[in-house]
């Protein structure tokens, strides 16, 4: 091993802690076609699972069972027929989905329980459980054709999930769902994982499809979509949506505009595309995050009074150096404000210093009757990635009130030396702020 390599290890392993607190206790929707265990992608993800689950997150699992249903068509010679995309579910084809259905869920169950030693299964205990957690109702007749054991979900026994989920157990659903009168019904994986998902609150709803996320016209990777901005692309008879995401990204989509908070597509064939999904900044798929009253944005001119109605309390007691409205004015496009619908309830503002390749963080503000929310936190962090997005490699900071906040958000203290020689020669000596700087 290169002698980098551990220190970047160590790096990166304290780099999930933030994402460890976030997700312990979460509930995550994980759902994906029957390729995965067709294809044998099943045990770099059962991998995955068990972290996951070691880490305290509470998982539901939906698989389903397209691939293994057409080829068993396709091999007795039975066809079926589509209507609106959904498969015309006739006798023959319902006994083949029980079948598919059933074999899947029992591959799968015999997975999570490996535990070999030398292996990332080693000393792992995922007690799975299935059962009749969806209810059904048929759908149908659809544009004149009777769809038969077709249906949709009617309810999801969100008590006996949660039941399942406190012992911490794994649940595994099934693209099947039961009816009041003891029928079965063949339900669209993505249809179980959203009903699921919106039912539970789940913290996150995560399809694995065969491409690497939504991509636009040109091609490139729609790395973060607000529900209006999918529903847009959706709607605009110029998208083209290959592969699943014309299934998936819909329900994606009506999951965040109900309760889920986050849904993501990713790539089944990319090994570990879970992990660096939940665990990196960038993330290797499509964010679908609904938009939030909070916004985050560049300052205008007209910000500049409930900016000053921020920082002149703060300059008056010494918090922050003076700046004035005229220097203010000057400066602005390096502020961003943190609108809250309407209101400035926060701002910031980084000034670059080129040589350096580094930035400073300065005027970091939360307005006092919104502290304690996260709202600095959030704040950093979008600064942080503007930041980074300018190819700056390190944040400065300096503070007179706010060292042991920074501190805990992965400052360090450092001598006056290390600012920018321009900065040095500035820093006054009477104000004896704390510098402090973050390797971005
Ligand atoms: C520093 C500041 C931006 C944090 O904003 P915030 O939205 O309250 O931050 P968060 O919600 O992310 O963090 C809140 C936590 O930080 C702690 N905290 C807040 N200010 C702190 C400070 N000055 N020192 C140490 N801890 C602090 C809170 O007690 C809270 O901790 P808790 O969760 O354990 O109760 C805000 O306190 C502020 O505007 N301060 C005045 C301006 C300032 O000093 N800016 C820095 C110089 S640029």
């Amino acid at each position: 091993m290169a002698a980098a390599a551990p220190d970047k290890f160590v790096q990166w392993f304290r780099a999930a802690a933030p994402y460890i607190h976030a997700f312990r206790g979460r509930t995550f929707v994980i759902a994906f076609g029957g390729e995965v265990m067709s294809e044998a992608r099943f045990v770099g993800l059962n991998h995955d699972l068990n972290l996951l689950a070691a880490l305290g997150v509470r998982l539901v699992v939906v698989h389903g069972a397209r691939a293994q249903i057409d080829a068993k068509l396709k091999e007795v010679g039975h066809k079926t027929s589509y209507v609106r995309g959904l498969r015309v579910t006739d006798d023959i084809t319902l006994t083949i989905a029980k079948e598919a259905s059933g074999r899947l869920r029992v591959e799968i169950e015999a997975l999570l329980s490996m535990g070999l030693p030398n292996s990332p299964m080693a000393g792992a205990d995922i007690r799975v459980s299935s059962g009749n957690f969806v209810t059904a109702k048929p759908i149908g007749i659809l544009d004149g054709v009777d769809l038969q054991h077709t249906g949709e979900v009617r309810k999801i026994d969100v008590a006996a999930i949660e039941d399942r989920l406190k012992f911490g157990e794994l649940v595994l659903l099934s693209p099947l769902g039961y009816s009041a009168t003891g029928e079965i019904f063949n339900v669209a994986l993505e249809s179980v994982a959203e009903a699921v998902a919106v039912a539970l609150k789940a913290e996150k709803l995560i399809f694995m499809m065969d491409k690497a996320g939504v991509t636009n016209k040109r091609g490139n990777l729609l790395r973060e979509l607000t529900p209006l901005q999918a529903s847009k692309l959706l709607n605009n008879k110029e998208t083209f949506l290959d592969g699943d995401a014309r299934f998936y990204l819909p329900c994606a989509v009506r999951a965040c505009e109900q309760s889920v908070k986050r849904a993501h597509l990713i790539s089944r064939h990319n090994d570990g595309a879970l992990l660096q999904e939940l665990f990196t900044h960038q993330g290797v798929g499509t964010m679908i995050a609904p938009d939030s009253v909070e916004k985050l944005r560049d300052a205008k001119i007209s910000d500049i009074g409930g900016i000053l109605s921020l920082i002149e309390p703060l300059e008056a007691d010494g918090t922050l150096v003076k700046r004035g409205r005229d220097l203010l004015e000057m400066e602005i496009s390096r502020f961003a404000v943190l609108d809250h619908d309407g209101m400035i309830i926060g701002c910031a503002a980084l000034y670059p210093f080129a040589e350096e390749h580094a930035a400073e963080l300065a005027c970091l503000v939360v307005h006092p009757e919104f502290r304690g929310r996260d709202a600095g936190e959030r704040m950093l962090e979008a600064m942080e990635q503007r930041a980074r997005r300018k190819r700056f490699k390190k944040l400065f900071v300096l503070t007179a009130r706010a060292e042991h906040w920074f501190i805990e958000h992965g400052f360090v203290e450092v001598d006056v030396e290390e600012l920018p020689v321009q900065k040095r020669e500035m820093y006054n000596y009477q104000r004896r702020s704390v510098i402090l700087t973050k390797k971005l």
